[in-house]
């Protein structure tokens, strides 16, 4: 444990040097960062010594929990051999080699080629580039707006932020770029009305079809989307989304991106959330998962009817980063991957300890405040609502989401705010006790939520 003296050094060299992602300086100023300094399992610590359970296995990565003695030792012996060296000049190191056919090995049949980055925004930026390449290569150049999703998120870069379908990430930086459209999302809870999951989702199946047709099918080049869209709002679509997405795509010649940056490595009970929604998509961005946060490394799949044709072009691919397949970040996830399989983690959530979440999640709904439960895997969001009948939610000025989110973190748990929705993605390792000691925080949280809005 630090003493409040070291904390309050800490905090004051964050508020002068040290500029956050997504945050409202003056505000962060006015209250001080929240030192993290060690974590193990499912729990972190903080400077003053907190010990917090962490429900969303740091920003939806943490996979196979903190504290794993084995990727340390992966990431020292490999600095030692070598940290270093690139894949640009006609050569390759062994960590990148055998990450790359591990994955060609668990990835859905056809996936056999992948091209690496270093974040989930670098691996999206490289598909939009790709993309747009692909349909030249096709004799095809016409063939270069995407479709996505509002309240889809797939990174910052000038393309990804431009995939990303958030007004707020939009408007400061003159963004999206042109030739990105975005269609309504399979939010039934929020958007649904009066249809029924099933039919709503093929009337949001149908904002897709309708899109391209408006831009003209020869105009569009692909469609991106999260199987579960989670920085959204953890918006798990009905059941008849998917297939009618999938149709769609196909018929229009479409190229379909499934972005499994959060449903991979078996978040929602499966290595893919591809595979547990059942879609065939033509390229995947991985990132998150794929080293359990311990590196940052991210990977684009691209299934072979893409890959051939990048592959066989005669032109220079003229893209690509210093870290592309870093050796030590590409060891880690490896050795991650194995962890994965030895522990059998990508299809725990599809096990008793998925069903064991559910349940303790479920039991929350009678909460006054909770008007919805939703769950797929390890994966929740619990939408807190002024009227559950009539699905009302607060207004936004009474920031109940924040609010929540303040006494989680006060009683020691990290749980996400997202609008008024209560999200959780906890680390793969998770056990039943620690699913009860989320549960009961999460409970007295609602009802400390509940008892500010009564005030
Ligand atoms: C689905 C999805 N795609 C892409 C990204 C961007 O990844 P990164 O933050 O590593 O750039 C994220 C990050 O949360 C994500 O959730």
């Amino acid at each position: 444990m630090h003493n409040s003296a070291e904390t309050r050094r800490w905090r004051e060299l964050d508020s002068r040097h040290h500029l956050h992602p997504f945050t409202v300086f003056p505000e962060l100023d006015a209250k001080g960062s929240r030192i993290i300094t060690r974590a193990e399992g499912c729990h972190i610590w903080d400077s003053e010594g907190n010990r917090i359970i962490d429900g969303m296995a740091g920003l939806w990565c943490v996979n196979v929990g903190y504290g794993r003695e084995r990727l340390a030792r992966v990431a020292y012996e490999q600095m030692k051999e070598l940290p270093y060296y690139n894949a640009f000049f006609q050569t390759a190191t062994v960590p990148s080699v055998e990450l790359a056919a591990k994955l060609a090995d668990i990835l859905p049949e056809g996936f056999s080629r992948l091209f690496y980055a270093s974040s989930g925004s670098e691996a999206n930026d490289t598909i939009v580039k790709s993309v747009w390449y692909y349909w030249n290569l096709m004799g095809k150049p016409e063939k270069k707006h995407f479709i996505s999703r509002t309240l889809g998120y797939h990174g910052v870069g000038l393309g990804s932020a431009s995939l990303t379908g958030m007004r707020f990430m939009h408007e400061p930086f003159d963004l999206p770029l042109p030739r990105f459209h975005h269609i309504g999302n399979p939010y039934w809870f929020a958007e649904g009305g009066d249809l029924d999951p099933d039919a709503f989702g093929k009337v949001a199946a149908g904002w897709l079809e309708a899109k391209i047709l408006e831009l003209g099918p020869e105009n569009v080049a692909a469609f991106v989307a999260e199987p579960i869209q989670g920085a959204g709002g953890v918006i798990i679509p009905p059941s008849t989304y998917w297939p009618e997405v999938q149709r769609i795509c196909k018929e229009y010649d479409v190229l379909l991106v499934a972005d499994e940056v959060i449903c991979g490595f078996g978040r929602t009970g499966n290595w893919w959330g591809s595979s547990t929604f059942d879609i065939a998509p033509d390229i995947m961005p991985l990132a998150k998962g794929l080293s359990s946060g311990y590196q940052p490394i991210a990977a684009v799949a691209f299934h072979d009817r893409i890959a051939d044709v990048l592959a066989s072009s005669g032109i220079e691919y003229a893209h690509g980063v210093t870290y592309h397949g870093h050796p030590v970040a590409a060891a880690v996830a490896l050795e991650n991957i194995r962890i994965i399989e030895e522990e059998g983690l990508h299809t725990r959530a599809a096990g008793p300890i998925g069903a064991y979440f559910r349940d303790r999640l479920t039991n929350l709904a009678e909460h006054p405040l909770v008007g919805e439960v939703r769950v797929s895997g390890l994966i929740a969001s619990l939408e807190l609502v002024q009227d559950k009948a009539r699905r009302q939610t607060w207004p936004a000025e009474r920031k109940v989401g924040l609010t929540c989110r303040e006494h989680c973190f006060a009683s020691g748990l990290v749980m996400r705010s997202i609008r008024d929705g209560m999200v959780l993605s906890p680390p793969l390792i998770i056990s039943e006790a620690e699913i009860d000691e989320i549960a009961l925080k999460a409970a007295r949280a609602l009802d400390l939520t509940l008892r500010d809005l009564e005030a």
